[in-house]
């Protein structure tokens, strides 16, 4: 029975979606499985969009959405913010690349130095990827030490050293590849655990570079205790703000907490939508990448960094634009209001039907975690995206991106798609 309701939902979803089923069958004789990310892959097939903007989306068959992914996170500001998109529009008609130094690099290096607590200095990067692996390399160089301590279940993108200790079994990779003479170069440890860390840090302090951690929710006892471990040791602390940077507050999780790393990672909002990050820090710690009038440091004391599309001048422009809209404060403000209420009202929607399921706030995004479904996690979040995207919501299945334009008419349809999916989740017996 549970099946044939399934079935019955699909069948309504998959015929208002017949162009993106078709694309999808196009995209599956290209990329595996059909997609470029892996969160996209959704079963049946992913719907494809063709244009946005503010809080919305729409798809090629018409339909259209109240957008939770947010571009990853990158949006704050949400699509097409008309000041982003000026300055980007304008730039994309001066040049893309000048494989050369130019003045708008300086201003949102400039930027990122005024808005975030740690950015003594600045590196531009690609993507938040690029950022973590950097900042690793940085507090290896620094220290002469090999091994970098992180959080159980934390990511850093997708790099060897971040595919560690992300899903249990802790002590395997999330992926295949990654050689074991990386794995033995990152430890690892649960969250909010200050004895547990000591602990490792006390076994293996004279080979630790760095603690790379998300500060996202991790309170200012904890970051103030990770604070001094890893300063009486002379371990570099590095807080990965690739999605908390500018949105917990213009500073970051470092302002929001009042604890200084002697890292940041930054990406995402930094760009204001477009392609972009940024290892910032403590000038000791960059001037590792100083070009010197001396053989023996060009050659076996610096860090070499090239990089195409570092701090191109697109990236740059939209993310100065942004940057110069989030500094005030306002945007967090309003998103965090936002993200309130729905998780309010999420948590209403799910007590009230008995639904066993925790839906929390960490400043403007929202986790959903169902806890006793009839089906498989995968499955159950797969019908949800499903029955969310009947009612006009898309999300990644995880958790929804609030941004500063979501407002009252999403917010009212973001209810009652959410209302409605757990009900049709619930008649169909994955609840
Ligand atoms: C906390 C964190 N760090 C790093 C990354 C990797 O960033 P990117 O996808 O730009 O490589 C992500 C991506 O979602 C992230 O959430």
């Amino acid at each position: 029975m549970a099946q044939v309701r399934d079935e019955a939902l699909q069948a309504q979803w998959a015929a208002r979606r017949t162009k993106s089923a078709a694309l999808a069958e196009r995209a599956r004789q290209i990329f595996p499985s059909g997609v470029t990310h892996d969160s996209r892959y959704l079963e049946p097939f992913p719907i494809y969009v063709t244009h946005a903007k503010g809080a919305r989306k729409w798809d090629v068959d018409g339909n259209e959405y109240v957008d939770y992914w947010m571009g990853h996170g990158a949006l704050l500001l949400g699509h097409n913010h008309p000041s982003v998109l000026q300055a980007s529009s304008e730039q994309l008609a001066k040049g893309t690349h000048f494989g050369a130094c130019h003045e708008l690099e300086v201003a949102w290096g400039e930027l990122v130095q005024q808005i975030v607590p740690s950015a003594e200095r600045v590196k531009f990067t690609s993507s938040g990827t690029e950022a973590t692996m950097l900042a690793m390399r940085l507090a290896r160089a620094f220290t002469g030490k090999d091994k970098i301590v992180k959080i159980q279940g934390h990511f850093h993108g997708w790099h060897d050293y971040a595919a560690v200790a992300m899903e249990p079994p802790y002590d395997e990779p999330i992926s295949r590849g990654i050689p074991k003479a990386v794995q033995n170069t990152v430890l690892s440890v649960p969250f909010k655990d200050v004895n547990a860390l000591r602990a490792i840090l006390d076994a293996h302090h004279p080979e630790v570079a760095g603690l790379i951690l998300l500060a996202g929710g991790a309170g200012t006892e904890y970051l103030q205790d990770v604070r001094e471990l890893t300063r009486e040791r002379g371990i570099v602390l590095i807080f990965d703000e690739v999605v908390t940077g500018f949105r917990y507050a213009p500073g970051g999780c470092q302002e929001y907490y009042g604890v200084t790393p002697d890292l940041t990672t930054l990406a995402k909002i930094l760009a204001g939508g477009l392609p972009g990050g940024a290892v910032a820090g403590r000038a000791d710690i960059l001037a590792l990448f100083e070009s010197r009038d001396d053989p023996q440091w060009q050659r076996f004391g610096r860090i070499r960094h090239p990089g195409t599309f570092n701090a191109n001048p697109v990236s740059a422009a939209a993310g100065i634009a942004c940057l110069n809209v989030v500094r005030s404060g306002e945007p967090q403000k309003q998103a965090i209001r936002t993200a309130e209420r729905l998780q309010r009202a999420f948590q209403e929607i799910l007590d009230q039907r008995g639904v066993h399921g925790i839906m929390s706030a960490d400043a403007s995004i929202l986790a959903l975690r169902l806890t006793d479904g009839k089906v498989s996690d995968r499955e159950l979040t797969r019908r949800l995206r499903i029955a969310l995207q009947v009612g006009g919501v898309d999300f990644d299945g995880a958790s929804f991106k609030v941004s500063a334009v979501h407002d009252e008419a999403d917010v009212q349809q973001t209810i009652a798609a959410f209302t409605q999916a757990i009900e049709l989740l619930g008649k169909d017996g994955a609840l």
